[in-house]
């Protein structure tokens, strides 16, 4: 049985929306999904009838193939919308676009843009419920929640763990909506990385702490997420290079000795191996990298199934 509480027809933009009791009651759902991802017979009748809209307008692995595979697993019908091909290349607009597939009936739209606030626009456009996917340097909020999720099922709860997250801040939507669902669930978040790919008053918007040095950060850590350097969204010269960026910041056998014993090694993917991350370490049986992506199917099931009000 899965409590519903009140997810029926809402939008995702981020976590900040939704209350802690929300998140651990995606979350516990999630439990559910996993279970069945498990069986041989992976499939719910639940979501029968009902149309799920793929709609990234920025490159994706993970998210798009896991909302597809959650889609398809709940028994939903699905529209996975491929830009490159897409008459967006004869340029129409965004808002042409999202009525002509609502005219076909969909009942909810995932979106991936490199512009923030895109998913407004496309709830604007469609009166539908939407999902973020990942929208510019803004929030990935699905993406948080497969991380909480990964670290609650490994440690049993993010109550007062210490979680450090290491990298390119500024660039990441991963960072943003990791801080506000983290923090409503109760962990203590350090964020740490050069100062130029720090933004200013971090520590006073998100209530985390702000660390420039990789040992101090990692002190007593129970969790340590390394952030993919956005190689694609770097326009100035904010370190000397990729190289003096890794001897600082990379997350490998020897800067985890400076975190707690066994703690958990994370990364959103993609991963840059050998700059913010060394496969020793990736690899390891500290890393739950893969279990990531394997629970990402499930979240995305489970929010999928409470949006669109499935029933078991
Ligand atoms: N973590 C993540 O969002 O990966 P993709 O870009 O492959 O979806």
């Amino acid at each position: 049985m899965i409590e519903s509480f009140n997810l029926l027809g809402r939008n995702m933009y981020d976590l900040d929306d939704y209350t802690a009791e929300e998140l651990n009651a995606i979350l516990d759902a999630t439990v559910v999904m996993k279970e069945i991802n498990q069986r041989d017979y992976k499939k719910l009748p639940t979501l029968k009838g009902k149309t799920v809209c793929t709609l990234f307008i920025e490159n994706s692995t993970r998210t798009k193939i896991s909302f597809e595979l959650a889609a398809s697993r709940l028994s939903a019908d699905l529209i996975s919308f491929q830009a490159s091909t897409s008459s967006l290349q004869k340029g129409e607009s965004l808002q042409d676009t999202v009525e002509t597939l609502n005219a076909m009936g969909v009942d909810l739209y995932i979106i991936r843009h490199s512009s923030p606030g895109s998913p407004h626009l496309v709830h604007k456009y469609s009166n539908k419920p939407v999902v973020n996917g990942g929208d510019g340097r803004h929030a990935h909020p699905t993406q948080a929640l497969l991380d909480m999720y990964s670290i609650k099922e490994k440690l049993g709860t993010l109550n007062g763990l210490k979680v450090v997250i290491v990298g390119d801040i500024t660039n990441s939507r991963v960072v943003r909506s990791n801080l506000i669902g983290m923090k409503k669930l109760g962990a203590e978040v350090t964020i740490c990385g050069p100062r130029t790919l720090v933004p200013g008053y971090m520590d006073e918007i998100y209530g985390c702490k702000v660390e420039y040095d990789l040992k101090t950060a990692l002190k007593d850590a129970d969790v340590v997420m390394g952030l993919r350097m956005q190689l694609e969204r770097q326009t100035e010269g904010l370190f000397p290079s990729l190289e003096e960026y890794s001897k600082h910041y990379n997350i490998c056998r020897e800067t985890m000795k400076w975190a707690k014993k066994d703690a958990l090694v994370m990364h959103p993917g993609p991963m840059n191996r050998g700059i913010e991350i060394l496969p020793e370490i990736a690899e390891s049986p500290q890393s739950v990298i893969i279990e990531q992506v394997a629970n990402g199917v499930a979240v995305r099931m489970a929010l999928l199934f409470l949006i669109l009000g499935g029933k078991m």
